[in-house]
């Protein structure tokens, strides 16, 4: 895939299956947003080899990066490496979008700082209710009749930042953690490219 010299690259993270990243890339595909918005996924970075997401990029044709955490000496460093690899995808007068699917690293306020307004993330909870890990559970554990999704903007603050899309599932007699996050996910796959299509049609408003 080659990007125009005005597009917009999107550049995903992942840490595992990467079915949000495939949901995003088949939205991509079958709303055409490279004639709409002039964007397209550009490259797909992991920080695990193993990521079952990297073969579905791969086969698309999706440039794939690997860079394990576990080879760098600090948080920062990984950092600093990560957003060297996302900005080799950056055209001149277009930073890429990037997008944390299930990307199981918390960031530092460097490399949140360096991509403010232009990092999306997906969390599997009803923000701002169960921030961090484990949500499912958490949910049923408090006696929840609601569970969901957010896609919202990273901010230095984990699982804080402003609120673009939510999904809503009802919690159902019997749930487990796995149930309830087989039905949280399903809705994910529709917010999340709905956000990121809504944030390029901003983008294209400018
Ligand atoms: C999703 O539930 C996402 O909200 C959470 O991790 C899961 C990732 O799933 N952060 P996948 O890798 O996109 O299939």
């Amino acid at each position: 895939m080659q990007n125009t010299p005005q597009s917009q690259p999107i550049v995903i993270l992942i840490s595992g299956g990467g079915s949000n990243m495939a949901a995003i890339v088949r939205a991509a595909q079958k709303e055409a947003w490279a004639t709409q918005f002039g964007a397209q996924v550009a490259a797909v970075i992991s920080n695990k080899a193993d990521a079952g997401g990297l073969r579905f990029a791969r086969e698309q044709g999706i440039a794939t990066e690997v860079l394990d955490h576990k080879a760098y000496a600090s948080r920062t460093d990984f950092d600093q490496a990560l957003a060297a690899a996302v900005a080799r995808f950056d055209q001149p007068d277009r930073p890429a979008l990037v997008v944390l699917a299930g990307f199981m690293r918390i960031l530092t306020p460097g490399f949140v700082a360096q991509h403010t307004g232009r990092l999306l993330n997906i969390h599997p909870s009803l923000l701002p209710a169960f921030t961090g890990l484990h949500t499912h559970q958490r949910a049923i554990d408090a006696g929840c009749k609601y569970a969901g999704a957010t896609v919202h903007q990273v901010s230095a603050e984990l699982d804080a930042g402003a609120i673009l899309e939510q999904s809503v599932v009802p919690v159902l007699p019997g749930d487990t953690e796995q149930t309830l996050a087989a039905r949280v996910l399903a809705t994910e796959h529709t917010i999340y490219p709905r956000a990121i299509r809504n944030w390029l049609a901003a983008q294209a408003r400018v």
